[in-house]
């Protein structure tokens, strides 16, 4: 057996083989290194610019998450209730990866509602990762930091995958 981490969430996998992407954080198999060589690389001096840019993604996931745990304790269905369950552990952890960065421990305070309808639950996941891939690619460009960068980067690409996941779903229930 061998232990992988990721280096965008910090996450332990253990395992023969890497997996294809970070069952926590989602994150592309090229961020998992083995425990040998992973090192914390949190630990840096945010730009003003960042510090906004990060506090702004801390509350988009943490109410993703909210609204997403909302759907899944309300929807009927078993299958849209475990993708959303699959969703909001995803968006959980990223607020976790933005909470390292500013090096705080407490969420912020959000209130989200949801209605037991599979098509307006997936529009509106859509919406919101349509919005978290535009910002995120805006501050992966305004970060100076490489860190930032790449951690903007790293989950700019899982929400575009939760963006494919929410049209397949609208596709198979529309129909
Ligand atoms: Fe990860
Ligand atoms: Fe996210």
């Amino acid at each position: 057996m061998k232990v992988f981490v990721c280096r965008i969430c910090g996450d332990p996998y253990m395992g023969e083989e890497s997996p294809d992407a970070c069952p926590f954080c989602g994150a592309e198999k090229k961020f998992l290194v083995s425990s040998s060589v992973w090192k914390d690389e949190n630990n840096i001096e945010l730009t003003d610019i960042s510090r906004k840019n990060l506090e702004t993604s801390l509350k988009l996931e943490v109410s993703a998450s909210k609204f997403y745990k909302c759907v899944e304790n309300t929807v009927a269905n078993t299958e849209i209730s475990k993708v959303f369950k699959n969703l909001r552990k995803v968006e959980t952890e990223h607020a976790s990866v933005f909470k390292k960065l500013l090096k705080i421990d407490t969420d912020p305070e959000v209130e989200e509602v949801c209605v037991d309808d599979i098509i307006a639950s997936l529009e509106e996941s859509n919406r919101r990762e349509e919005n978290a891939v535009k910002l995120y690619k805006q501050f992966a460009e305004e970060a100076v930091e490489p860190r930032v960068k790449e951690v903007f980067e790293a989950i700019t690409k899982v929400e575009e995958n939760h963006i494919i996941i929410d049209n397949e779903m609208m596709a198979k229930y529309k129909s």
